[in-house]
């Protein structure tokens, strides 16, 4: 079966969570009971806003892609950097995502599944890619290659990305943030688990969120100075 046929057969059990403030926690406890009563695990896709108080303050899309949802948290802490440095900051699926025109910089992430990113990460880009091209853009990815930052690693990732290259030549993002992901077997197909037992990947969650949030402010003087090049 195609990688991306298997995938969508998941899609019906995804939930998608919206954080706002203290009704999070609400929230989340009531999709994590539901899903243990269920006895399913649960697949939280996070999406948030913030930063939205000032008016002039720089709009920024982070759009990612994600089977198992540990790419939204590192979406969410590279959000909480950017809006406590002045923006205004909207986290949403790239599926969620259809007009990027309201937004001065936009960041898009993906897991990676078999040597590339999501389907759907490299079809926003495709579809969005006039736009990209005016604004300040950065890429990032999650995958458990980079548990291991060295060299070697960093290439290999950064050769997950040729397709995406391919797919958008004309765009040149300011920079790539290569990120540690996390694995939890409880989250995969049947088939997918089988894969990745037979690989002996180890479940964790190697999530370094300091590192993606230090990355992101580090990001911020391109992403949030600059108001479009075109
Ligand atoms: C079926 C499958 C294939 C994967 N393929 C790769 C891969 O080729 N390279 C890699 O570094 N990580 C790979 N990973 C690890 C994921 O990229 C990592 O678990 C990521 O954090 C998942 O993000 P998500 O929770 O947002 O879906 C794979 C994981 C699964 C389940």
């Amino acid at each position: 079966m195609h990688d991306d046929t298997k995938e969508q057969v998941g899609m019906s059990r995804r939930r998608f969570l919206v954080v706002s403030g203290g009704a999070a926690l609400a929230l989340l406890l009531r999709h994590g009971l539901a899903a243990a009563s269920e006895g399913q695990a649960v697949q939280e896709f996070l999406e948030t806003t913030c930063g939205q108080g000032q008016p002039a303050a720089p709009r920024v899309l982070i759009a990612y892609a994600s089977r198992c949802g540990s790419t939204g948290g590192l979406a969410m802490a590279m959000a909480g950097e950017l809006c406590g440095l002045g923006a205004a900051v909207d986290v949403r699926l790239v599926e969620n995502v259809k007009d990027i025109s309201p937004y001065q910089a936009v960041m898009v992430g993906s897991a990676i599944r078999r040597g590339r990113w999501l389907s759907e990460a490299t079809a926003f880009v495709k579809t969005h890619q006039a736009t990209l091209s005016r604004l300040p853009l950065a890429y990032f990815v999650a995958c458990l290659t980079m548990r291991e930052d060295t060299p070697e690693n960093r290439a290999k990732v950064l050769a997950y990305l040729e397709p995406l290259r391919k797919a958008a030549p004309g765009l040149n993002p300011l920079a790539v943030g290569l990120f540690a992901g996390a694995l939890d077997f409880g989250k995969l197909s049947f088939m997918d688990k089988t894969v990745m037992e037979a690989r002996g990947a180890a479940e964790g969650d190697y999530r370094d969120l300091p590192a993606v949030k230090a990355w992101a402010a580090g990001q911020a003087p391109g992403l949030l100075a600059r108001q479009g090049r075109g």
